[in-house]
C-alpha cells in the first residue's frame, strides 16, 4: 500500500531558476514522463507575472499541452488574483497559493506581507468558488520561509502556526510548509510538524525542502517519523526561489522515493521511470544535477568484481 504522496516540483520550482528557458514542448514532455512515474500530483508551472519569472511565461501553453492522468493531480503555484483567473481558465486539478511566513521575503519575492497576501486570499477563495471550473479545484497553500527567512532570520513557530490557523479559516484546504532556503534542521521539523498535526489533525499538510544546508533528506525523514506523509520534491534536485539569496535546489525527488523505499515506506513511484527522467535533465537545462542515485544507480546496484592480480607464491 503507498504510504507516501509525492508531488513533483521540478518543472515549477526547478524551471523558474535556470538561467535558460526550457522550451515548451521540452517541458510537457517532461511532465508527460514524469505523469507515467506513479506520483501523486505534479506542479506543472506558475501562473506569476512573466516579467518576474520569465522561464515560466508558457504556463498556458504548458497546462493545455500535458496529457491528464487519471490519479495525477495537476496544480500550479499562484500568487494572487490574476494568477488564480489565468489557473482556472487552464483547468487545472489544484492551485498551489504562494504567501511568505516572515514580511521581508513576502515583500521581496511577492511584494506582498503575508498579512497582504491573506487579503487576496480571501478574494482569490470567492473567484474559484463561485467560478463555472471551481467548484471541484483543490486550494493549498504554500508557505515560504515557515522554517527560517534569509533576511529575518528565525520565524517563530507560533508565527507559523497562526498563520497555517488563518489559511484554514479562509477556506484553504492544504498546507505546505517550506523550508524556502534550506535553514531547517530535523529537530526543528519535528518540533513544527508535531505542534502542527496536533493543533490542525485533519489539516492535510505537504512538507517542502530544499537541500541547501544538506538537510533535506534528514528533514524529510523526521517529517514523516512526526507524522507527515505528503512531500514535495524536485527531479534531480533542481529549484530554488530568484527573490531569496542563496537559494539552492529543493530535496531530490529520485534520492527521497529511494531513501524511503529502502526503510521500508512506499511510495507509489516507479524508481527506475523517475531515474529515466531525470537523466534527461542535464541535456534540458545544460548543466549536471544534484541528484545523486541517478549517478550512483539505487543501492542495490553491484559492480563486476574487478580481476584481480594471482598473489605470487
Ligand atoms: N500573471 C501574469 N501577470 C501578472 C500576474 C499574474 N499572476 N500578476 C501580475 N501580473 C502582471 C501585471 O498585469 C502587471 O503587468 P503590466 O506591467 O504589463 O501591467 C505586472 O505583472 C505587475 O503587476 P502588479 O500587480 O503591479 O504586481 P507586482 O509588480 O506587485 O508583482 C507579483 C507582484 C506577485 C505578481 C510578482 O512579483 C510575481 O509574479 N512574482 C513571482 C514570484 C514567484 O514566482 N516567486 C518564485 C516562486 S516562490
Ligand atoms: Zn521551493
Amino acid at each position: 500500500m503507498t504510504q507516501l504522496q509525492i508531488n513533483e516540483v521540478a518543472t515549477r520550482d526547478g524551471f523558474q531558476v535556470e538561467a535558460t528557458f526550457v522550451p515548451t514542448e521540452e517541458k510537457i514532455r517532461l511532465i508527460d514522463a514524469l505523469s507515467a512515474t506513479g506520483l501523486a500530483r505534479i506542479e506543472a508551472t506558475s501562473f506569476v507575472s512573466p516579467k518576474a519569472i520569465p522561464n515560466l511565461r508558457d504556463a498556458a501553453e504548458v497546462v493545455a499541452g500535458i496529457q491528464r492522468r487519471p490519479g495525477v493531480g495537476i496544480t500550479v503555484l499562484v500568487p494572487n488574483v490574476k494568477g488564480a483567473e489565468r489557473a482556472l481558465a487552464s483547468g487545472v486539478d489544484e492551485i498551489n497559493l504562494v504567501m511568505s511566513a516572515s514580511d521581508s521575503h513576502g515583500r521581496a519575492n511577492l511584494r506582498m506581507t503575508p498579512e497582504q497576501s491573506l487579503a487576496q486570499y480571501a478574494e482569490i477563495l470567492s473567484v474559484v468558488r463561485s467560478h463555472p471550473q471551481g467548484s471541484g479545484v483543490f486550494i493549498n497553500a504554500s508557505l515560504s520561509t515557515s522554517f527560517g527567512c534569509p533576511f529575518e532570520g528565525k520565524v517563530p513557530q507560533a508565527r507559523v502556526l497562526k498563520l497555517v490557523s488563518r489559511l484554514l479559516e479562509l477556506g484553504v484546504e492544504g498546507v505546505s510548509l517550506c523550508d524556502t532556503t534550506g535553514m531547517a534542521n530535523p529537530a526543528q521539523v519535528a518540533s513544527l510538524c508535531e505542534a502542527a498535526l496536533a493543533r490542525f489533525p485533519s489539516a492535510p499538510f505537504t512538507l517542502h525542502f530544499h537541500n541547501t544546508r544538506g538537510m533535506g533528506l534528514a528533514n524529510a525523514l523526521a517529517a514523516w517519523q512526526a507524522g507527515i506523509i505528503r512531500f514535495d520534491a524536485s527531479l534531480g534536485g533542481l529549484g530554488g526561489c530568484p527573490f531569496a539569496p542563496g537559494a539552492t535546489g529543493n530535496v531530490c525527488t529520485e534520492d527521497l522515493v529511494h531513501m524511503f523505499e529502502q526503510i521500508g515506506v512506499s511510495t507509489g513511484v516507479d524508481l527506475d521511470a523517475l531515474l529515466a527522467a531525470s537523466a534527461m535533465l542535464p541535456e534540458l537545462v545544460g548543466h549536471d544535477t544534484p541528484g545523486q542515485v541517478v549517478k550512483a544507480g539505487k543501492a542495490d546496484r553491484r559492480y563486476p568484481m574487478p580481476i584481480l592480480d594471482q598473489p605470487q607464491r
